[in-house]
């Protein structure tokens, strides 16, 4: 096993009926700006359950943070927080309101010249607002972890970021929330949640059995409870499952001890700021012809994913990886999500704006370093 150092201080209150706790959770002294998205909350009863639990706070709100959320919009935010006083932030919604509420928290109080240069790293985050959060879609992890996504539309780029103050001071689950998310919703979360596991998992063996088989429970637990929301759309029990897998997934305790990948999070970000893919989208067609590309270097727990995830029985090594990333792609496409480039009419010659950018990083991505702007390109040419 690796060394490693885990931190992670985020209260969770999950479960029916928890949003009224923020009135435990909130401090009573600081203005609190509530952080929403195009209206989905108040649609479905949450945005109400927010504010009666808020009564009696001094409370402001900003609503309209996009999908893949946007500098541009965000720093209205920062406008409004600024000229409000805004004391404590609280993000209501799916990974891309709680990332936008972790920038806005970080550029709120930012002095220097324009908290871009926070997000591309010219800069540290060296302080945020407070922030909690009521999390309406699981998917992203962001509830329990430091991340936090921004696209930035003139440039077309969507740059992940990270810094310990950003870090939620709890995050409410309720799994009763993600009963109006539409199913194409549904289904990007259980195959990011999906992936962001096996970029945790799919690497190589450091003898880390526990890491293995926690990875192992949550894909497990995703493949058995995921074709029950199109059969058991009312069972909450469903749902609770499929929230706490997600905060699971990307809680950073996988990652304990192991190396990682990320190589798929960062190719699938770039099909979706040049083409506007959903995140998951993105990630179910890198994530199989990535697994292809590098399935030499990843033989030994591809093979246990095959057998331990899969129940494959197959003889030889290259028999198991062909079908364990046969099986993975056969469970995206049961959710009703493509994992072919060609699905949406992004042909090779579209992505070489892709390649170039790999071409101008300044490091080569995955566990070993090695992906770097040609096999990008042999990648992306494997998913087409
Ligand atoms: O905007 P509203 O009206 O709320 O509608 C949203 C949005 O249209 C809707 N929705 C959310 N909860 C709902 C609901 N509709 C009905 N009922 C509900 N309960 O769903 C749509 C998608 O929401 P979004 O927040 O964009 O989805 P998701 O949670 O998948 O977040 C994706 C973003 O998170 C980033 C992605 O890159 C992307 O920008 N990620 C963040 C990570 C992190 N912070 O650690 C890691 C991930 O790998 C990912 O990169
Ligand atoms: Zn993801």
């Amino acid at each position: 096993m690796l060394n490693f150092n885990y931190y992670n201080p985020v209260r969770i209150v999950f479960g029916r009926d928890t949003i009224n706790q923020l009135a435990e959770l909130v401090p009573t002294n600081k203005p609190v700006m509530v952080v929403y998205g195009g209206g989905s909350i108040k649609r479905n009863g949450v945005y109400e359950q927010v504010m009666t639990a808020l009564s009696g706070y001094r409370v402001s709100e900003f609503g309209g943070i996009e999908p893949n959320p946007r500098y541009e919009t965000c720093m209205q935010a920062v406008a409004k927080g600024r000229q409000e006083g805004a004391g404590f932030l609280l993000g209501v919604g799916g990974g891309s309101v709680l990332d936008a509420t972790k920038f806005i928290a970080a550029a709120i109080p930012f002095e220097g010249h324009d908290p871009w240069d926070m997000v591309v790293g010219k800069v540290p985050v060296t302080g945020a607002l407070p922030l909690g959060c009521v999390l309406t879609l699981p998917a992203t992890g962001s509830e329990m972890n430091i991340n936090s996504v921004i696209s930035r539309t003139s440039t077309k780029q969507k740059v992940p970021f990270k810094s310990e103050h950003l870090f939620p001071q709890f995050s409410i689950l309720d799994p009763a929330t993600s009963f109006s998310l539409p199913m194409r919703q549904l289904a990007n979360g259980v195959v990011d949640t999906f992936v962001h596991v096996c970029e945790q998992y799919l690497t190589y063996e450091v003898n880390a059995p526990l890491q293995h088989r926690q990875a192992e429970a949550i894909l497990l637990t995703l493949i058995e409870e995921a074709p029950k929301l199109q059969n058991e759309p009312d069972n909450y029990e469903v749902r609770a499952n499929l929230m706490w897998c997600a905060t699971q997934a990307l809680n950073y305790n996988l990652a304990c001890g192991v190396p990682t990948d990320w190589a798929t999070h960062a190719i699938g970000h770039e099909l979706t700021a040049l083409f506007g893919l959903d995140h998951a989208r993105a990630l179910a067609i890198v994530l199989p012809a990535l697994l292809r590309y590098k399935c030499r270097q990843k033989a030994d727990m591809l093979v246990r994913y095959g057998r331990e995830v899969w129940g494959l029985t197959a003889q030889t090594s290259e028999a198991v990886i062909d079908q364990a990333i046969e099986k993975t792609t056969a469970f995206f496409e049961s959710l009703g999500i493509p994992t072919r480039l060609s699905d949406y009419q992004i042909q090779q010659q579209d992505c070489k704006e892709i390649v170039d950018r790999f071409e101008q990083r300044p490091a080569k991505v995955g566990e070993h370093q090695d992906i770097g702007a040609p096999e990008v390109a042999a990648i992306l040419a494997l998913a087409e």
